[in-house]
């Protein structure tokens, strides 16, 4: 393992303190970008697996079982790169910081709603990957499960404003919601109101709910849990390109059309936590997968994350049609 002075060198995770911009037309070194965050999710779950006395039989029954090594996911990770979501995320962040001063609002407007709906469908999704993993019981390792299930509770307890150590904060569907007055000077509601489920989103939506809930069609329950947590690993690994882009082009967007018609933005915190968390999120996912998923069902996640990639490229090219 690298030191972490060699970490810092390479790794270029953006912050609020710096606020750089990646332009888009870069592809990001993603699994660099959170090295930092994938080593230290791992201490402490290594740490617990040292000092557990009580699961010592559990352990070492795990650490035979050959487990899929962080390599495997990293190189499973590495194919959704050059994956169809990762096209229609360019072409949709190309179209966003683009639109034209005279159209921008209506046809983002409609975006936005979409949006709204989709970015709160993928909390049914995570609370789906949790049943599927929590549903291994009996069959699954007592302590590979539970350390799994730690790490995945996360970042949905992070969409309810909750993080170890902290006060509850706002939640992100607070933050939306601000984000969204902010620049359309209308409330949410109205929207919500009008069309409460959007087509695009309600389509993603219902593919993301039936692949997880049939694990893929699959039906051992050990095969279900690691199809829930590869697709997981391809819904956090996509949201990092997704809100790190969308951060830069509403910072485009509102430096050559939004200021110049007197209305800048000036809630960014909904842009900003997401460009931030999300590498973090896919670590953790990475964290949870490499203590449970078992080496020989690589291509149950390599087709969990195929079968994300294909649904999502779907839906984010109808978000860009929408600006077009
Ligand atoms: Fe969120
Ligand atoms: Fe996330």
């Amino acid at each position: 393992m690298m030191s972490s002075a060699m970490h810092a060198a390479w790794c270029t995770v953006p912050t609020r303190s710096t606020g750089l911009a990646l332009p888009l037309g870069r592809v990001l070194p993603q699994a660099q970008r959170r090295c930092i965050r994938v080593v230290n999710v791992m201490s402490p779950s290594r740490q617990e697996l040292v000092t557990a006395p009580r699961h010592s039989e559990q352990i070492s029954r795990q650490a035979d079982s050959a487990m899929i090594t962080r390599e495997a996911v990293q190189s499973l990770e590495a194919d959704l790169d050059n994956g169809e979501s990762v096209k229609a995320l360019r072409r949709f962040n190309r179209l966003l910081s683009n639109l034209p001063a005279e159209t921008w609002e209506p046809k983002l407007r409609k975006v936005m709603g979409e949006l709204a709906y989709n970015l709160e469908s993928f909390n049914p999704a995570f609370t789906a990957v949790l049943l599927k993993v929590q549903s291994t019981i009996g069959h699954s390792d007592y302590v590979a499960r539970d350390l799994a299930l730690k790490n995945l509770i996360q970042p949905l307890a992070g969409e309810y404003g909750m993080h170890n150590g902290q006060e509850q904060a706002k939640t992100h569907r607070e933050l939306f919601s601000e984000f969204y007055r902010d620049l359309l000077k209308e409330p949410l509601e109205d929207v919500l109101a009008i069309c409460p489920r959007p087509l695009a989103s309600l389509q993603l939506f219902q593919r993301m709910m039936h692949d997880i809930m049939t694990g893929g069609q699959t039906s051992d329950p050990i095969d279900q849990a690691c199809y829930a947590m590869g697709y997981n690993l391809a819904i956090e690994y996509l949201a990092d390109y997704e809100k790190t882009w969308m951060l830069d082009s509403f910072r485009s967007l509102n430096q050559t059309v939004l200021q110049e018609q007197r209305r800048p933005l000036t809630e960014w915190l909904f842009l900003e936590v997401h460009a931030e968390g999300e590498a973090e999120h896919a670590a953790i996912g990475h964290a949870a997968v490499v203590g449970f998923v078992p080496a020989q069902k690589q291509e149950i996640l390599r087709r969990a994350m195929m079968d994300h990639d294909r649904d999502f490229a779907v839906f984010y090219n109808a978000l860009a049609d929408m600006l077009q």
